[in-house]
């Protein structure tokens, strides 16, 4: 059995502020005075007991108050690279949320430049390549996601694209219409979370609505057998993240999951750890769980591990070396 570390993977489903470790929570805290509203790093880590997605984004809203400058970001990313590269990580577009720091007086340019910079040093030191998608929040007013683009026009060379995040259901991707199409305009990549929660209508709103290039999760897709044959004869990448969908309670057991499912229908399945220091695992660990509970197959790992390099924003250069 080959050693699933050693096989090289993209990453395309990762919430930077989901990789806030608990140890590392505590010293933001103490360097930046902020509180926090738990008494030391057990207690926090004792907090992550989820029932569904909303009560996971009640605890990552209110843990990143810790996030405060563009050094604090540059750390963050840094250190969810450092965990990730001796797991196989490779390249990676990670998602960050402006709106929630933005709305605490962190400036929208401190966000980017801090990630951006923990990106180039992760270039540097390891070889990693990647870039920042800038998700808006659903369950904010849509007038928030337009004025947050605008925002962006100062850092536009430092973004690859767009998504949209946080609370699903009650939040369909329809109302973001137009902030979307205006993204597409200035020639941005579009993504979105869909059909996490919310039922496979969300993911056809998000593939003829929204005009997304990737679906974020898409796992009620595999209750929709004329939407999996589109997803499978489009070729759309679903950003699937198994371990996220058991902490979230997406699913009861990973024996559960409908990863096999969506393969075996022929869709362009990929795998990720979303937030990886509330849920359990990074990106290689995700691999790994999924051997132990559905007997992944080695040509099945090294075949997801290629639909998310195909499914990747790299360049074809870029594609190359990682194939
Ligand atoms: N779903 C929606 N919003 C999120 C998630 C997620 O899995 N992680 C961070 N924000
Ligand atoms: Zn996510």
């Amino acid at each position: 059995m080959r050693d699933l570390d050693t096989l090289p993977k993209a990453e395309l489903h990762l919430h930077v502020e989901g990789t806030l470790e608990p140890e590392l929570a505590f010293d933001l805290a103490a360097r930046n005075g902020v509180e926090l509203p738990f008494a030391d790093v057990r207690e926090l880590r004792a907090a992550y007991d989820f029932r569904d997605l909303q009560s996971f984004l009640d605890l990552y809203y209110a843990t990143m108050a810790v996030l405060r400058t563009a050094r604090d970001f540059t750390d963050l990313t840094l250190a969810y690279l450092e965990r990730s590269v001796p797991q196989g990580l490779r390249h990676v577009e990670l998602f960050f949320d402006p709106q929630a720091h933005t709305g605490r007086g962190v400036a929208f340019e401190d966000v980017v430049d801090g990630i951006g910079e923990g990106l180039r040093l992760g270039r540097e030191r390891w070889g990693v390549t990647g870039g920042l998608i800038m998700c808006f929040l659903r369950d904010q007013p849509v007038e928030d996601a337009a004025r947050t683009l605008q925002a962006a026009a100062t850092r536009r060379g430092s973004l690859l694209g767009v998504g949209l995040d946080s609370a699903e259901v009650g939040h369909p991707p329809a109302l973001f219409a137009d902030v979307f199409a205006a993204a597409r305009a200035q020639g941005l990549h579009v993504v979105a979370h869909a059909g996490e929660e919310a039922p496979p209508a969300y993911v056809r709103e998000a593939l003829d609505v929204l005009g997304v290039e990737r679906v974020d999760h898409g796992v009620q897709a595999v209750h929709d057998a004329d939407l999996l044959r589109r997803l499978a004869a489009e070729q759309v990448p679903l950003t699937v993240c198994p371990l996220s969908n058991v902490r979230l309670r997406v699913v009861d057991r990973l024996e559960e999951h409908p990863l096999h499912r969506l393969l075996a229908a022929g869709v362009r399945v990929t795998v990720n750890s979303d937030d990886p220091a509330y849920f359990g695992g990074y990106v290689g660990d995700c691999y790994r769980a999924l051997r132990e509970a559905v007997g992944l197959s080695d040509a099945q790992a090294a075949q997801l591990a290629r639909n998310a390099v195909l499914g990747s924003f790299a360049d074809q250069a870029r594609k190359a070396e990682l194939l």
